[in-house]
């Protein structure tokens, strides 16, 4: 016997205003043809003025708590990734708290950029497995636009705004792969390379800053960390990659995604993909993509889904859900 994180409902929220490649091009020597190149990217959303994380973040929890037919005082925790909380503090994660109305349970944000959402899911799932959550929400909402820098053609097109949210379970399992619920995790970070990717202001800083990033630096790391936190978490879930029914990639690029498919041996037709449509949008990609392939039919009951992320820090991670 073992208690299981289980996946009782999902889904998301993107904010109204939707930007194409070609706006770039009246204000940066861009091209739609370069951004789709070499990065997939179409299009993607920005939240309004005065649209918050929290704001985005609460409207995805709306979605998933009537996906799973649950009211928000049937949660326990809500674990909230962001890079981009609205206030230094409280937490984001307080904020969804008051907006949904709950009145009991606890609430944190956590913060590994891109990776946020795997860290947030994990720690979910070490909250539901022992017995300190029954019922836990876990959100990834950025507002990136705050801190692209405009006048920067190397990162401002390739960010977007979203959220979205996943409610977790616990139920008994037999302990063995054919369980449903979060099979297996896998958390990393290397410090060593917290300057290729980092924003240059903070409150320590008395600022709030804008990304920076060395893409293809980052990109040089990506495939390699990526594929193998991935079979790290399938070989600690008892699976192989003739298991994996759908791999649901952090969005950064699609080369990055291809690349990584490839070398898992996994054909992209068993991947998610809706960077085209939503840009990167951090800690908010992994849930987002997971709720338009739950939406769209693709992501059916009992299927083995692979996660996998990598960011700032650099952090990075995997985890291996049968939903
Ligand atoms: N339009 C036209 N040209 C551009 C643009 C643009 N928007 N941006 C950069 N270029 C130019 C560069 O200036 C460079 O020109 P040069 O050769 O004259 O110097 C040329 O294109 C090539 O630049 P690279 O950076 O080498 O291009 P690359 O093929 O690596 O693509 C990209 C850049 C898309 C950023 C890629 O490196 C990437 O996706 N990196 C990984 C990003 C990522 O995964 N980040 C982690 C998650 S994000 C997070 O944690 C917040």
């Amino acid at each position: 016997m073992a208690i299981r994180a289980v996946v009782k409902g999902v889904g998301h929220y993107l904010p109204d205003r939707v930007v194409e490649n070609h706006e770039f091009e009246k204000t940066l020597d861009t091209t739609d043809e370069w951004i789709r190149q070499r990065t997939g990217i179409e299009r993607r959303h920005f939240a309004a003025e005065g649209e918050n994380t929290s704001d985005l973040a609460i409207k995805a929890a709306q979605a998933a708590l009537a996906d799973a037919g649950l009211e928000a005082d049937d949660i326990d925790a809500i674990v909230l990734a962001t890079s981009t909380a609205d206030l230094t503090f409280p937490s984001a994660a307080t904020m969804v708290q008051a907006g949904l109305g709950m009145t009991r349970g606890y609430a944190f944000d956590v913060q590994a950029v891109c990776a946020g959402f795997v860290y947030a899911l994990a720690n979910a799932n070490a909250l539901v497995c022992s017995g300190q959550a029954k019922r836990a929400l876990v959100i990834g909402a950025e507002t990136f636009s705050r801190i692209l820098d405009w006048n920067d053609r190397g990162t401002c097109v390739l960010f977007g705004d979203g959220a979205g949210a996943l409610i977790l379970e616990a139920q008994h399992g037999d302990g063995t792969p054919a369980d449903r619920g979060i099979l297996s995790t896998d958390l990393n970070s290397d410090g060593r390379f917290k300057d290729l990717l980092y924003v240059d202001g903070g409150v320590s800083n008395r600022s709030t800053g804008y990304l920076r990033m060395q893409g293809n630096q980052v990109f040089r790391h990506a495939v390699d960390k990526l594929t193998s936190t991935a079979e790290t978490a399938l070989d600690r879930a008892g699976l192989g990659h003739g298991d994996v029914d759908w791999i649901v990639p952090h969005q950064a690029n699609i080369r990055i995604i291809q690349g990584t498919a490839k070398k898992m041996g996994i054909p992209m037709d068993k991947v998610v993909v809706t960077v085209q449509d939503h840009g990167n949008t951090s800690a908010a990609s992994i849930p987002l993509a997971m709720s338009v392939g739950r939406q769209s039919g693709k992501i059916k009951s009992g299927d083995v889904v692979v996660t996998e992320a990598i960011g700032g820090g650099l952090a990075w991670g995997a985890a291996v859900l049968r939903f």
